[in-house]
Parts: C-alpha cells; structure tokens; sequence
C-alpha cells in the first residue's frame, strides 16, 4: 500500500519506515494540504494538525484508509470518509500508566520534600534540618474519575498500602471490590482524602469540578494532584485554599490556561508554542511560585514508550486494515 505520513519526527519517520517495509512510504513533514497530497496514495497517516477534508480525499481519490496518530478525530471528516467507504482509525489508549507514574513523581516530590531537598544539597548544604517528610503508607488518597489512568492510580495506591476512595458518576461495577478501593459521593471524598488526585475529563460538566464552596469541606490540610486538565479547578479557589491552610500542597501538571489543548501531544509540536503564548501565562501564573506548589508543563503523557505506543498502534491498525478486520475505527 502506498502511505503517505504526515507530521513525523525525525525518530517517528525510522520507527515507522523499519515497520512498514513492506509498504511505499512517503514522509511530509508538514501537515497535509491540497498540495502534499500525492494522487496516487492509497493510506493516509495523520496527526491532529492534518485536516483530512472532502478536498484533499477527491485529490487523493484512491485512499481506502486513513489512521491519525491521536485519540481524537475531529480533524478528519469521518462522515465524507464513511460515504467514501474510507476506514478511519485511532489511538484509543496509550498512557494510562505513563500519566499515573507522573502523578506519583507529584506525589512522592511533595510528601518528601524532593524539591528543596535537592536544592539544598546543590547549594552544598547537607542536612535533612527542615527536610521532614510524611509516609503515603495509612494516609487516604481520594481518586476522582476512576477510568484507565484512575484505575492504574489506585493499583499503584494499593503497593504503598493507601487506603483508597473514588468517585465517580458512572461507577463500574465490581471494579471496587476488584481492585480494593470504596466509591463515595465526591464531598465524602474531599472531606476525608488526605491526597486528592484528577483523573475525569473536563467539560462543561466539570469545569471548576474543585471551587470555593466544595473545598470547603476539604480534609484540613489536604494535598491536591492535578494531571488531567487546568479547567477542573478553580485556580483562584484553590490559591485561598492554599493561603489559609485548607490544602497544604499541590502538585499540578496541567493549568486553567491551557483551555484549548484538545489532545496531549499538540503540546510538543512546535506551532502549538508560535500560537498561544503559554510561556507568558505560565511565567504570569501565580501559582507556580507558590512555596507549596509543584507544577510541570502538561509533561504526564511524555514518556518514550508512551509515544513509541501511539505509533506500534498506529502500524497495528495499518495491518489490521490490510487483512480485512480494521481496529480502533471511529465512527
Ligand atoms: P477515561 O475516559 O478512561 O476515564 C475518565 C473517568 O472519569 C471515567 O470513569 C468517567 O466515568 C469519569 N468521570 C466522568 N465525569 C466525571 C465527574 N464529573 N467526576 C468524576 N469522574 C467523572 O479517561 P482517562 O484515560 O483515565 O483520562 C482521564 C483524563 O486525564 C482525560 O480526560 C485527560 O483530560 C487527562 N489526561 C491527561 C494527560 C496528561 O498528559 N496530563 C494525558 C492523558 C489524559
């Protein structure tokens, strides 16, 4: 099949042409245009960037097949690509551990002081003086959301012996007692978490999920872990939390003013920092010259076999397609 790939790195156009021997492949590192399309390709490889548009499929009228190299697929016009008999896959899952370790590395860096600590030491002043941490062993960890990267949360939760709470409005059954966690109303769990961590998706049902009226109720001196999305926290509430001790600490990866990142790898590609001016907003942001808040830059999903996981199934759903039983296709 002739494939043409759009958008590669360096590492992704050999980790992609060493699979894909067995096909024609031509790599553009721009994102697909009327222009680039070449007439004769039968597959097409995309990221988010690339528009796969009635224009550009009349251009290349032999595609049978077009994978995106994301979760989502809005920059493909799904509904010309069915009228066309045109498959359409996707990656549905890819780093479920990956985002749950860095929550931990959030964790772990504010329970044990890493950050000072390793400062300190760099300034050639070696004393645990002031350094005293606390143990994840016995304290309550409240997970709200309890999908993939949730579950992989309370599974690593289970190793440092945390008793767990989880909500969520679509509980699963059996999940509970499967995987040794109590699934409660959402203020029961703030009310009595010792550690709050984020893994639901934000939307106009969840904006602001955290807010002045629920952290209220917090557990007094709670720690809150943000790796799923700025908007499900009031930044502002949380910063009142902060100043009068309703939270102790927080470890967040992820910002109010990234409203518009639709999926996770947009935050790599280099228009994604010539368009908005995120460097801007985060030097702005208060909150991460807070002393008693960690933030890092939207970086859970960022591991090499994370993204090496987007492409191994992006070439299983090349193959998938070749033998007649397409995988992860969208509708
Ligand atoms: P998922 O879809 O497997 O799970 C989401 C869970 O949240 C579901 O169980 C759902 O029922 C639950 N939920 C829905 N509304 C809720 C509410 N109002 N309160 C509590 N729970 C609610 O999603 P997955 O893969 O676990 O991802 C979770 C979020 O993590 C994503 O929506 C995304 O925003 C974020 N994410 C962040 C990354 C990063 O690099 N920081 C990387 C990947 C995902």
């Amino acid at each position: 099949m002739k494939l043409a790939v759009y958008e590669c790195e360096e590492w992704q156009e050999e980790y992609l042409r060493e699979r894909l021997q067995d096909h024609e492949l031509v790599f553009v590192s721009d994102k697909i245009s009327e222009d680039n399309v070449p007439a004769d390709a039968e597959g097409l490889i995309v990221f988010i960037w690339s528009h796969v548009t009635p224009q550009i499929l009349d251009k290349a009228s032999r595609v049978r097949f077009v994978a995106t190299m994301s979760t989502g697929f809005d920059h493909i016009d799904v509904d010309e690509c069915k009228k066309r008999d045109i498959v359409v896959s996707s990656v549905p899952f890819y780093g479920e551990n990956t985002v749950a370790e860095h929550t931990f590395a959030l964790i772990l860096t504010l329970s044990r002081n890493i950050l000072p600590a390793v400062q300190r030491v760099r300034a050639g002043l070696f004393s645990p003086q002031g350094l005293r941490g606390w143990d994840l062993k016995g304290k309550t960890l409240g997970v709200i959301g309890s999908g993939s990267i949730g579950q992989h949360v309370i599974k690593m939760a289970r190793g440092f012996e945390m008793p767990i709470l989880a909500y969520d409005p679509y509980p699963k059954d059996g999940l509970d007692a499967e995987l040794g966690f109590t699934y409660t109303n959402l203020d029961h769990l703030l009310a009595h978490s010792h550690i709050i961590t984020l893994h639901c998706p934000y939307n106009e049902h969840t904006h602001h999920l955290l807010n002045d009226r629920n952290l209220a109720v917090i557990r007094r001196g709670a720690v809150i872990i943000n790796t799923a999305r700025g908007g499900l926290i009031d930044s502002a509430a949380l910063l009142r939390a902060l100043q009068d001790g309703r939270v102790s600490a927080a470890g967040l990866d992820v910002l109010e003013e990234e409203a518009s990142i639709r999926e996770e790898y947009q935050v790599l590609h280099p228009s994604f920092h010539a368009t908005s001016d995120l460097h801007k907003l985060v030097l702005e942001h208060v909150l991460i010259h807070h002393p008693r808040v960690i933030v890092t830059p939207h970086n859970a999903f960022n591991s090499i076999e994370a993204l090496e996981r987007i492409l191994d199934t992006t070439i299983e759903n090349v193959h998938a397609f070749l033998r007649g039983q397409p995988i992860n296709t969208v509708q």
